[in-house]
């Protein structure tokens, strides 16, 4: 499935990994899945070819194409059973805790674990996984709004069903607008892989333990949660919402960001490895003005982050430290703009990474890396003797 690499000995614990999946140049701001330029993918591809790609190692012809999509059908209906699983949580529940849950307890439903080492079975696991996924990653909004759970919708496309699955009520007939499902099937891909953040190295060191891909998957998710991670979406957007409160004063913000007293950071902004511009930030700024005047949304947010980029860019403090707006800056203005709320935000972050994630994990199981074991520099007590409670 994917072409195996080997691994020298000496690789063993040296804690980073090789893969050829994505390549990033974090001082040329240079994203490329597979060799192939981000800026070409999210200009010309669809998501579902994007995922292909990401766990395939190549675009996929027609025909593939068609039977990836015909295979994920066959697996978008979750067990009923399931539901007892998220009727046990309140409304008020985070989707990023509910979906990490629902991910695990797939296990329990599927728990023929996906075997690399037949192509057939492999194929079969990787398309379940994209089918279930969606589906339950839409019901923790529609356990949350208290409205029925929907089932996926086989007449239409993977992005077209995320939409219908979000907000389709048995109360009327539904639609969605195609720029809508157009600008999510980009954002999907700008967010399919980006090599070994945060959430991807977890989803390879638990997998690496020979733990199931559900499993692997579902640690993923709650490493993603974070706010210095897939979080930050949505602290950006509440970070706008404040500096709007505040009467767009952008400046205090900024101030704010440097005060090594004060915990703040600037939500969106910085990034461990692009020292330049994040290249899908670029990208997605382009698509929130597109979107929303396409949508004819005029959202005094977006002018606030334009105003906070330009006075962050300017700044001797940001540009000392090469802090640039990261994937997460623009992404909520337009997912606010197509009626996503705002704590689903990380939720579509999650269901664009679902390729990259099983990618990486597929590839770390086909190239039989040892389990990861990283070490560390003791800097503990030394050797001393024990002291008895009553001398202490
Ligand atoms: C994602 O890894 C990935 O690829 C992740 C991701 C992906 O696709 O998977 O790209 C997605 O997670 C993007 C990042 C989203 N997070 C945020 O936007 C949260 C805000 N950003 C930061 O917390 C921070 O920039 C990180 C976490 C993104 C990166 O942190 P680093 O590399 O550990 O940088 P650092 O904390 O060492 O900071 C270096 C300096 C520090 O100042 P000094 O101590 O040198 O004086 O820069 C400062 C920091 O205080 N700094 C910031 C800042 N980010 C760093 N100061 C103010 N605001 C910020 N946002």
């Amino acid at each position: 499935v994917t072409g195996a690499i080997t691994l020298d000995p000496g690789y063993k614990n040296s804690g980073a990994c090789k893969s050829a999946i994505t390549f990033l140049d974090g001082e040329e701001g240079i994203l490329r899945y597979r060799g192939y330029a981000i800026e070409d993918l999210a200009e010309k591809a669809s998501f579902l070819e994007v995922s292909y790609l990401l766990i395939f190692g190549e675009l996929p012809t027609s025909q593939e194409l068609e039977r990836f999509e015909t295979n994920i059908r066959k697996y978008t209906l979750v067990n009923e059973e399931m539901k007892n699983i998220i009727d046990g949580f309140p409304k008020t529940a985070h989707p990023m805790g509910v979906l990490s849950a629902l991910t695990s307890a797939l296990t329990a439903f599927n728990p023929k674990s996906v075997n690399v080492e037949n192509e057939k079975e492999l194929y079969e696991g990787i398309c379940k996984t994209m089918g279930k996924f969606l589906v339950i990653a839409t019901w923790t909004y529609r356990k949350a709004m208290g409205y029925p759970l929907n089932y996926y919708d086989n007449t239409i496309g993977y992005v077209d069903n995320f939409m219908k699955l979000m907000f389709s009520l048995p109360t009327g007939p539904y639609s969605t607008n195609p720029k809508v499902v157009a600008a999510l099937d980009k954002l999907f891909i700008l967010h399919a892989d980006h090599e070994q953040n945060c959430s991807t190295s977890t989803v390879r060191m638990v997998g690496s333990s020979h733990a199931g891909l559900f499993a692997s998957i579902s640690a993923g998710v709650s490493a993603l949660w974070g706010p210095l991670h897939g979080g930050a979406n949505q602290a950006v957007l509440e970070m706008l919402e404040e500096i709007h409160k505040a009467g767009g004063d952008v400046e205090k913000f900024i101030l704010k960001a440097k005060d090594k007293e004060d915990p703040f950071r600037l939500m969106g902004f910085g990034h461990r490895v692009y020292k330049n511009f994040d290249p899908r930030a670029k990208i997605i700024k382009v698509a929130a003005d597109e979107v929303l005047s396409s949508l004819g949304v005029e959202d005094p947010l977006l002018d606030i982050a334009m105003k906070l980029e330009k006075a962050a860019l300017e700044d001797e403090y940001f540009k000392a430290r090469s802090l640039y707006p990261n994937v997460d800056f623009y992404s909520g203005i337009i997912y606010r703009a197509l009626g996503i709320p705002t704590d689903m935000f990380t939720v579509l972050f999650a269901i664009g990474r679902l390729p990259g994630w099983i990618a990486q994990w597929v590839e770390m199981r086909a190239n039989k890396e040892p389990i990861g074991r990283p070490r560390q520099v003791y800097v503990g007590s030394p050797l001393r003797d024990f002291v008895p409670a009553d001398k202490r």
